[in-house]
């Protein structure tokens, strides 16, 4: 059986399924299928840029551009169809890693999260994912690499956003003869992440998963209950997984995949 067009037809059926779907194709050409303003939260990591094919001659793979220049491109021209699915309301959270060069690292990330606020996205955060215990180094003249950037961009200043979704236990509950008397409020987390890669995630690994936890905060924060989340590299499937889906009451997931 051949692979099943994407029409609109598909697409709506995916929406109105309420469950998650899978149209598989180069990222750029599935999106523009999308309806506008359909996505609540969009997760993704897209390849690393390596210059290098992984899987053979396939002509759009992200991550193997040329340039540095070119990859920033395509990765705007994903940024432009996120932004047109995207509700007003809705949030693009976007992990990126840097690469170093003749001992100079070219400064992906922040080239990338530029080229997102020319197309209209407000950089809303920058979390710093310190990946502890990840890369062995074997450098004579420079610091281990230790983290990767994940930016959280808005369509506007009121996007939505569940802080208390998030909160992090302040000071230890206090229980009395009658049970818990204080419920703290939790305080607001920081913008470092200190995550485990997943034993998947490993050099020898060019799938490059990324861990759930990952994803979690993003879905739980800027997706609203019954919303919809978007992965376009949605690769082994992290921000579809069961898991992922019951962050939220079930949002139900849309991912491009190739
Ligand atoms: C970093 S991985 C994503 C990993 C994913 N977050 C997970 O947990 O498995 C990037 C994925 O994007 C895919 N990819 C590369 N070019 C693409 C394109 N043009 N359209 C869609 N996916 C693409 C790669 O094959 C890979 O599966």
């Amino acid at each position: 059986m051949g692979p099943t067009v994407i029409t609109p037809d598909v697409v709506s059926s995916v929406f109105a399924s309420r469950e998650c779907g899978l149209l598989l194709g180069d990222a750029r050409e599935v999106l523009r299928t999308l309806p506008h303003d359909s996505v609540d939260c969009t997760v993704t990591s897209p390849p690393y840029y390596s210059g290098r094919r992984h899987v053979g001659d396939t002509i759009h793979e992200i991550g193997s551009e040329k340039t540095v220049e070119e990859y920033v491109e395509a990765l705007a021209s994903v940024g432009r169809e996120v932004w047109r699915v995207t509700r007003p309301t809705g949030s693009y959270w976007l992990n990126l890693d840097d690469k170093c060069e003749r001992k100079e690292w070219l400064g992906i990330p922040w080239r990338v999260a530029f080229a997102m606020r020319e197309i209209g996205w407000k950089i809303r955060s920058e979390v710093i994912w310190h990946k502890p215990g990840h890369v062995r180094n074997a450098a004579k003249d420079r610091l281990t690499p230790a983290h990767e950037l994940f930016f959280h961009f808005v369509k506007s200043k009121d996007a939505y956003y569940d802080m208390d979704a998030i909160r992090e236990p302040s000071s230890p509950p206090i229980w009395r003869k009658n049970g818990l008397v204080k419920a703290p409020g939790g305080s607001v987390p920081t913008d470092v992440w200190t995550i485990q890669i997943e034993d998947s995630t490993s050099p020898k690994n060019p799938y490059a998963v990324f861990p759930e936890a990952l994803v979690e905060l993003p879905i739980r924060a800027t997706c609203p209950r019954g919303g919809t989340v978007l992965d376009p590299f949605v690769g082994s499937g992290t921000t579809a997984s069961a898991d992922s889906a019951q962050l939220l009451d079930k949002p139900r997931s849309i991912m491009p995949s190739r």
